[in-house]
């Protein structure tokens, strides 16, 4: 971990124009500079970076953030890898975060074990060159399939010798110690299960590389067909291998991935070297499992068009459609290309060049949700029956569609294709949507807050608590939630931007006798507090808390470090060691959300930014309280939801008791509900 202050010094030190310009012409436009957007197809210069904020964005595509966000993005590179990057161009000394006693331990286990599987991969590596064995089996197993050398060299793939302790012998003449060889999985047996035996025997052996090109895995491939024997073993789990966050081939696809603006999706190893060999390097292989959201979300920084290749067999067929639900719910755009009967990715890019390969995959991709549409028109012919079953299953693809724009695109063409009321098709998908929010929302399934999906470590926000007393409340309530969320954010935004600004300060003018001249002076009459303070107290005095487990997060950290007067929340959270919140804090500080959508409707519709920031600085005081009033009104009208569904079951089995204990409690409840619309309705009392 590096630490605050060094990401504060890189963040200072780092000048946005600088960085940019390193990859994008810059040309000055008033304050600010403008040049073509790396990242997307720009005619035109969208893409502005403002000195002064030392921010940048794109204002058609909308990427963009400070220094560290920007080469994140153009180098592909993580969070921890930008930072680094940008303190070696401006010299910056990278002090890393004191670790805990336990974190070293880990952090030094880890670090052996990224070693040792260093150590293995060029042990396995050298032996395909400089052993008998490993020259006369496993090289040329290589060589009989097509594979050049390049190739092997490139993805370093090796051979284990048909031996039990080959490899744990050698490591362990080199003094790596057993313990740590068992963990990484190299090595298994010891202790109760016998005496220990290498994982790798007489096998060919393909590295599973991570983003930034460590090793962390290993699959061995048999040689021969043998029954008993699996086809391939893996390295298990491990505290560096999660095998649901890598995907095999990423690493050496990257850029091209970026630069095609796809990716290909395959299903095995050998499909990613073969078609590497033939040319076409924007591939990965999902190693043979379902895709996992934290492997999508992988890809997803570096395209939003993925095509899966499979085999046109009826098995890959059917596989593959199971998956792409997935990578349609994360927002990509999916094409799928039918391979020619019998034939693989590897088997098929063995007989052809990019060129062809390119050409065949043009001419046979069809989008996905047309491909499914039609697969199963094929299939259910006249049947009126299946034909229902067909509509609902394309349905429910459709609906998985995070952009409303594309959903409705897709609905057209569906409509159109299985001839049926576009109408009829929108019901369906928002009855589905609705349905599928109300799933996601419930308290009893935990969310899949997975560390993956929140950068490599877990951080203090998975694991924050939700809020147990709301948990009743939030029973099925999909669209009130959402406002909650959407309340919340808004008040997070409040702390980000403004957090230590004081509001509620009063001065009263007072004379005072100066020798024989009395002068007025600005007496402080009331103390006020800052933003952090009044919302924390006006919170807390109603028992509400943040339910957002990244929101509460910010919350708690800015309430923190409000108890030190030159707390900066802007600056701190931008630069936040998670990149999740420096991210989100960037976003809030942007000029897009100058002004609340919630607000801006309180605050009159007309108004430029200029404007609209003044506007607001000066309103905070009105704007604040009633945020927060927004928000406790948004947890009654929950709470009343939930106490009139009570209501209806206790009418529906005739228990008069309960009925009446739930209709005084929602009697209750509306008092409160009247008293916070009408404190609303004081609130807008803005006069610009
Ligand atoms: N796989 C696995 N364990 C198995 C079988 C398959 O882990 N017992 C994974 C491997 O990652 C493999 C992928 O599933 O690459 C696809 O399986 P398959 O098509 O059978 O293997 P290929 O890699 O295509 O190997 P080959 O071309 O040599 O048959
Ligand atoms: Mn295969």
């Amino acid at each position: 971990m590096i630490d605050k202050a060094t990401i504060d010094r890189i963040q200072d030190t780092a000048q946005i124009v600088e960085v940019v310009s390193d990859f994008v012409t810059l040309k000055k436009r008033g304050v600010n500079y403008v040049g073509l957007c790396p990242f997307h197809d720009d005619r035109t210069p969208s893409f502005s970076v403002s000195p002064s904020k030392n921010i940048c964005k794109c204002f058609s595509c909308g990427e963009g953030g400070t220094a560290i966000h920007f080469i994140m993005k153009h180098e592909q590179l993580s969070y921890y890898e930008a930072l680094k990057y940008l303190a070696k161009k401006y010299n910056i000394e990278v002090r890393e975060r004191e670790q805990t006693d336990e974190e070293k331990v880990l952090e030094s286990e880890r670090e052996s074990m990224f070693i040792i599987n260093d150590f293995a991969r060029t042990y396995f590596h050298n032996l395909l060159y400089t052993h008998p064995e490993g020259k006369s089996v496993g090289h040329a197993y290589f060589k009989e399939r097509g594979y050049r050398d390049d190739i092997i060299k490139k993805f370093e793939l090796g051979y284990a010798l048909e031996q039990n302790n080959a490899f744990s012998a050698e490591a362990m003449r080199l003094g790596y110690k057993k313990e740590l060889l068992l963990k990484t999985g190299l090595v298994a047996g010891g202790e109760n299960q016998g005496p220990i035996y290498d994982r790798f025997r007489g096998r060919v052996i393909f590295p599973v590389h991570t983003l930034s090109g460590k090793v962390v895995a290993f699959g061995g491939r048999i040689l021969r067909k043998a029954d008993k024997l699996a086809k391939y073993v893996n390295s298990p789990e491990s505290e560096i291998y999660s095998k649901s966050r890598e995907l095999y081939g990423l690493y050496f696809a990257k850029r091209a991935i970026v630069k095609e603006d796809r990716c290909f999706m395959v299903e095995g190893y050998t499909d990613v070297l073969s078609m590497h060999q033939a040319g076409i390097e924007n591939v990965v292989s999902s190693s043979g499992t379902a895709l996992t959201t934290g492997q999508i979300r992988l890809i997803r920084r570096f395209t939003q068009n993925m095509t899966v290749l499979y085999d046109g067999d009826a098995a890959g067929i059917s596989a593959a459609l199971r998956g792409i639900d997935l990578l349609l719910e994360e927002g990509l755009n999916v094409k799928v290309v039918l391979l020619p009967k019998g034939e693989d990715p590897d088997s098929f890019a063995r007989k052809q060049n990019a060129e062809s390969f390119n050409k065949f995959i043009t001419d046979n991709e069809v989008d996905f949700i047309r491909f499914k549409a039609q697969l199963l028109l094929s299939e259910t012919k006249n049947d009126p029956v299946k034909r229902a079953g067909l509509i609902s299953n394309i349905v429910e693809s459709i609906a998985l569609i995070p952009d409303s724009i594309k959903r409705s695109v897709y609905v057209k063409d569906s409509a159109s294709l299985l001839d049926i009321n576009e109408k009829i098709l929108i019901q369906a998908v928002n009855k589905i949507q609705l349905r599928k929010y109300d799933q996601r929302n419930r308290p009893t399934q935990t969310r899949t807050n997975s560390p993956s999906d929140r950068g490599a470590k877990p951080s203090a926000a998975t694991s924050s608590p939700q809020a147990p007393s709301h948990k009743e409340m939030q029973v099925g309530m999909s669209r009130k939630k959402l406002r909650i969320d959407n309340i919340e954010r808004e008040i997070i935004r409040y702390i980000v931007r403004y957090g230590m600004t004081m509001i509620f300060q009063r001065f009263e003018k007072q004379k005072q006798i100066n020798g024989k001249q009395s002068v007025e002076i600005d007496v402080l009459v009331e103390e006020g507090s800052t933003v952090i303070e009044f919302v924390h107290f006006d919170l807390e005095r109603d028992n509400i808390q943040i339910t957002n487990p990244l929101y509460a997060q910010i919350f708690e950290e800015a309430y923190r470090e409000s108890a030190n007067e030159d707390f900066q929340p802007a600056r701190y959270f931008m630069t936040h060691t998670d990149e999740q919140i420096s991210k989100l804090a960037t976003e809030m500080l942007s000029d897009r959300y100058q002004l609340s959508k919630i607000h801006s409707k309180a605050l009159g519709e007309e108004h430029n930014d200029e404007n609209s920031k003044l506007l607001e600085q000066n309103s905070l005081e009105e704007l604040i309280p009633r945020t927060t009033t927004e928000l406790k009104n948004a947890y009654i009208m929950q709470q009343i939801a939930v106490v009139m569904k009570k209501i209806k079951e206790a009418q529906k089995n005739d228990d008069f008791e309960t009925t009446m204990k739930l209709l005084q409690e929602k009697q209750k409840l509306e008092e409160i509900k009247k008293i916070l619309a009408k404190m609303l309705g004081e609130q807008v009392i803005l006069k610009y």
